[in-house]
């Protein structure tokens, strides 16, 4: 999401001629776009802050901003920090954004040109909804993005006719629970029906997805719209009903597993991915032997497993973090290992098959591919293939990666 945010700023600022660069030492402004969802991620922009502003005592003149979450979270509190910022703006604060930051600088408004840096990319993200209402008592981000809110269809469906009249030929639709997706009488699967009827654009992808949202309708359309591809992201965060419960998911294992089986039976090559969090406050090595054996019994397609941390404001903020850091790594390690097992053993039985992939870039003659279900597949070609789909034969797999022949 913030990839896409950060995409978005910068076609806006082109616009106002001030262009990306490659390398920090050709900046005039450094914009740090942050994330709030894990202490980690703060500690990172942290410490890349402490190097901006060594930086910035040799170019005195350079410009730092702080946006997105952490900026709304902590705001003042960063400036007393790191003195040498210059703007810090929260992220639901984010709506005049790029007109702040213009301000900031010396730049003429009246040269503002038409959009000159929209990236060409294959593969473009687009935002259909902002905020969460979900409180999941782990997570900051309904607090740091505010409640949800679903875009206009209208202007998605138009920023995706514009991306793909950019060159690109898919798009995911973004949003921390798609599911819910309503604007008017329009919900999610009816605004996935209208971006799949724009020409030319021959994948959708989407996410992320909450299990208790997920519906037959969604399902449905899965099965019918060639355009969406069989991949979801469907965060499960624990398999135990007791942190389930404690979590605020609002859904049980039973439930979780009776969506796997009805997606399974009706998209058969759909590949589900999923989000798990270890060390949660309460969690006994039985809640945790509890995810472990679901990892084994479904069988995600991939995962990302976090060591849980506590987030101020938070209900679970109020709760005893009481699973040593030691016992987090633990738990962490073991899931990660028996998620790259299965992985590797989904990648292997991969070999002899055809895949339909999409062709997104191309580097010294090997074309970077993705199969619908969202696997990488490297294959030679030329770059007349960018942005073709293709039908490709699975050859060799080497370190999990999956190497392939256009047949
Ligand atoms: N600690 C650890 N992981 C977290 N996530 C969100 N909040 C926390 C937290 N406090 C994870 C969840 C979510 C993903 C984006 O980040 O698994 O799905
Ligand atoms: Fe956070 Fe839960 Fe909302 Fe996801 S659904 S953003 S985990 S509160």
């Amino acid at each position: 999401m913030n990839v896409c945010e950060s995409d978005k700023l910068g076609y806006a600022f082109s616009t106002y001629g001030i262009l990306r660069v490659d390398n920090i030492l050709d900046a005039d402004i450094v914009i740090l776009n942050t994330c709030s969802v894990r202490a980690q991620a703060e500690q990172k922009a942290f410490s890349y802050l402490g190097r901006v502003e060594e930086f910035k005592q040799q170019k005195p003149n350079i410009k730092i901003v702080v946006i997105g979450c952490m900026a709304e979270r902590l705001g003042l509190k960063i400036k007393q920090r790191f003195k040498d910022i210059d703007l810090v703006i929260g992220a639901k604060n984010a709506d005049n954004i790029v007109f702040q930051i213009v301000s900031l600088c010396d730049v003429d408004d009246t040269k503002k040109q038409e959009q000159i840096d929209m990236p060409s990319d294959i593969v473009r993200y687009i935002t259909i909804m902002k905020g969460c209402n979900n409180y999941c008592s782990y997570c900051v981000v309904p607090f740091v993005r505010g409640n949800e809110k679903s875009l206009d269809y209208r202007t998605i469906v138009d920023g995706c006719s514009l991306m793909v009249k950019n060159g690109a030929k898919e798009i995911m639709l973004l949003g921390q629970n798609v599911n819910s997706y309503q604007y008017e009488n329009i919900n999610f699967a009816s605004l996935v029906e209208k971006v799949a009827a724009i020409k030319n654009l021959k994948r959708i992808r989407f996410m992320t997805n909450h299990p208790k949202d997920l519906n037959d309708d969604l399902i449905n359309i899965m099965v019918r719209e060639q355009k969406l591809c069989s991949h979801i992201h469907l965060p499960m965060q624990s398999a135990s009903n007791k942190i389930l419960k404690a979590m605020n998911r609002k859904y049980t294992y039973e439930h979780y597993l009776n969506l796997v089986d009805k997606l399974r039976t009706a998209i058969s090559d759909i590949s589900i991915t999923t989000d798990i969090i270890v060390g949660f406050p309460g969690e006994t090595d039985q809640d945790y032997k509890d995810t472990l054996n679901a990892i084994k019994t479904i069988r995600f397609g991939g995962l990302y497993v976090f060591k849980y941390s506590k987030r101020p404001n938070t209900k679970a903020f109020e709760m005893i973090d009481d699973v040593p850091i030691e016992e987090k790594k633990r738990r962490h390690a073991i899931v990660l290992e028996e998620s790259n097992k299965i992985s590797a053993e989904i990648v292997l039985k991969m070999l002899g098959s055809t895949q339909q992939v999409l062709v997104e870039k191309i580097e010294n003659n090997i074309m970077e591919t993705r199969t619908r279900n969202g696997r990488k597949v490297f294959v030679e070609g030329n770059k007349n293939y960018i942005g073709k789909q293709l039908n490709v034969n699975v050859k060799e797999v080497k370190k999990n990666l999956l190497f392939g022949d256009i047949v």
